[in-house]
């Protein structure tokens, strides 16, 4: 199955359906249906269906779906069947709050390295991690084989960095940083903007409201 075919939209559903049958999995459920499915992740039966027959479908008609079987395959076709390895570039609130947050690892990714540019924090200890100068990044990326870097750096010195990760081979840029990347098409990366979520949030509070006074 050639994942370049599949929506984005049905992408971005996948790690949902992960956590859920994750839950469901450690819950010691073996089987569900997608009706049972729909009702626990308010998803219709059918958006469940359609999504699922992109890959397959993965169910029996009448049987349901075999949560562990189901849970294996979404996480291989989300890649983390594979382990991760990781860089944090800017070593600040953000970047020491996503080194210290473990369950990253429990899904595979693993964090190998953190960087900063300032003299101050090198060598400051995160988690199992020291800071390291920027100067080290390009061989540490090399040695290591990273595939991921995290931004967690400002706008400004963004776009010269991810440009000195692309030339040094990472694959992909999980990009916190408020500006887009112009990065070749083999180098995915995926913007995190915690403020449009909180942004999504007051728009449905406001239309709540009046939706509640008309
Ligand atoms: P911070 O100021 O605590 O940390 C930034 C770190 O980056 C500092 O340690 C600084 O020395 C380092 N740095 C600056 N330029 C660098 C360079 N060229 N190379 C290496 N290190 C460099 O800031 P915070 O709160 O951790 O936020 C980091 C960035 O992420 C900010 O630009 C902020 O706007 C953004 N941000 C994005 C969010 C999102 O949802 N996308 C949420 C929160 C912050």
């Amino acid at each position: 199955m050639d994942n370049r075919e599949i929506s984005q939209a049905v992408i971005g559903r996948l790690p949902r359906y992960f956590r859920f049958l994750g839950e469901l999995k450690d819950e010691g459920i073996e089987r569900i249906s997608s009706q049972e499915l729909s009702d626990i992740m308010k998803v219709t039966a059918s958006q469940i269906r359609q999504d699922f027959n992109n890959f397959g479908g993965f169910g029996q008609q009448g049987y349901g779906y075999k949560v562990e079987y189901l849970y294996e395959e979404i996480g291989k076709i989300l890649g983390l069947d594979k382990t991760h390895n990781l860089i944090i570039i800017g070593a600040g609130n953000l970047g020491q709050a996503l080194a210290n947050y473990m369950n990253f690892e429990r899904r595979g990714f693993l964090f190998k390295g953190i960087f900063d540019n300032n003299p101050d924090l090198y060598g400051k200890k995160i988690r199992n991690m020291e800071v390291r100068p920027m100067e080290e990044m390009d061989a540490f990326v090399r040695e290591n084989e990273i595939d991921i870097a995290v931004l967690t750096i400002p706008k400004t010195s963004a776009v010269p960095v991810a440009e000195r990760l692309v030339r040094n081979g990472i694959r992909g840029i999980w990009n916190f940083a408020h500006v887009d990347l112009n990065v070749p098409r083999e180098v995915q990366v995926e913007n995190v903007h915690l403020s449009d979520s909180v942004m999504k949030l007051a728009y449905n509070i406001n239309r709540f409201e009046k939706g509640e006074r008309s």
